[in-house]
């Protein structure tokens, strides 16, 4: 009766993976239970989702082959893409369709921009490849871009870059805040990723928590329709702070590495595996995110059905 806090089906995202070249679906070894998926496994397996009450699909692509620009990732041909346009066919508008809008699974350095002649993320540089990567995403039928890469200014020139194209529908879920952190490991393996190195030169400092709202109101500013903190767990105090203060819904991303903590330990019977999921996803929706991103997604709606 006096529960506060409410963990429904429609309040979880599944990130999902789609590999090129692949003839049944790979497993990530460091994130049981999750794979790459074919394009046809994909389809499958976001049918059944989607019918389980999640309320989106975040879809990120593994190229077959990448090269320094990325170009995997605005070629319309490039498995993202295609995929895309697999999902939006199949589902309609009975999901909302999410793009991973970054380069990082595309460029044979992993870095998530392109490189200047010192090897640094050159971030103006990558902004222009933001906007053609985000047209080519809506124009394949995402309902919403997700730009991950933490450039300066990604919100505003992929806003743009839509507008003028009459995509002004097509909204921006924006990463605002993203940490330099630890928990992406089990990530790099499910995108085959190249990075040799780190990301410190566009992701935060883990201890900073002004810098974090500063971003916030940054994206803000350029036109975000929804954001983003990511990790969550480590930073629950952050995803409260921005809860308090954001005019539009806040996401949190439970990412691979929260996610290979519970499944390694409940393997082991060292831990229950439903209850601590539960208790993890309800203890992100109290520090006040509307909307999880979430490997266990399709799991739960299923348990709170
Ligand atoms: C960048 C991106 C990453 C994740 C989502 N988008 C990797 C990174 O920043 O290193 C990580 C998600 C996860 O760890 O579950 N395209």
């Amino acid at each position: 009766m006096v529960s506060e806090t409410t963990l429904r089906p429609r309040q979880l995202i599944l990130p999902m993976f789609v590999a090129e070249g692949l003839d049944a679906p790979r497993p990530i070894a460091s994130m049981p239970g999750v794979v790459q998926h074919t394009r046809d496994t994909l389809r499958k397996a976001a049918v059944e989702a989607v019918n389980a009450g999640v309320g989106g699909i975040m879809l990120f692509g593994v190229p077959e082959k990448r090269d320094a620009q990325g170009s995997g990732a605005v070629d319309e041909n490039g498995i993202l893409n295609v995929a895309l346009r697999d999902l939006r066919s199949e589902l309609g508008d009975s999901t909302v369709l999410m793009a991973d809008t970054c380069l990082d699974e595309f460029t044979d350095h992993g870095h998530c921009g392109v490189l200047d002649a010192d090897g640094v993320v050159d971030n103006d540089a990558t902004l222009r490849l933001y906007a053609e990567m985000g047209v080519a995403q809506a124009e394949a039928g995402a309902h919403v871009l997700g730009p991950s890469g933490m450039m300066d200014g990604q919100v505003g020139v992929i806003r743009r870059a839509l507008d003028e194209v009459g995509h002004s529908e097509t909204a921006i879920l924006a990463y605002s805040i993203k940490y330099a952190s630890a928990f992406y490991g089990p990530f790099r393996e499910a995108v085959d990723s190249q990075l040799k190195g780190d990301r410190k030169t566009y992701q935060q400092d883990l201890g900073n928590a002004r810098e974090a709202m500063r971003e916030l109101e940054l994206d803000l500013a350029e036109g975000a329709d929804m954001v983003m903190v990511k990790p969550a767990l480590s930073y629950l105090d952050i995803i409260k702070a921005a809860a308090d203060i954001s005019p539009v819904p806040v996401a949190a991303y439970n990412i691979s590495g929260e996610y290979a903590m519970v499944e390694a330990a409940a393997a082991n019977g060292w831990i229950e595996r439903e209850r601590t999921v539960l208790e993890v996803l309800t203890s992100i929706r109290r520090a006040g995110a509307d909307l999880i991103l979430t490997y266990w997604a399709a799991d739960a709606a299923t348990w709170l059905d």
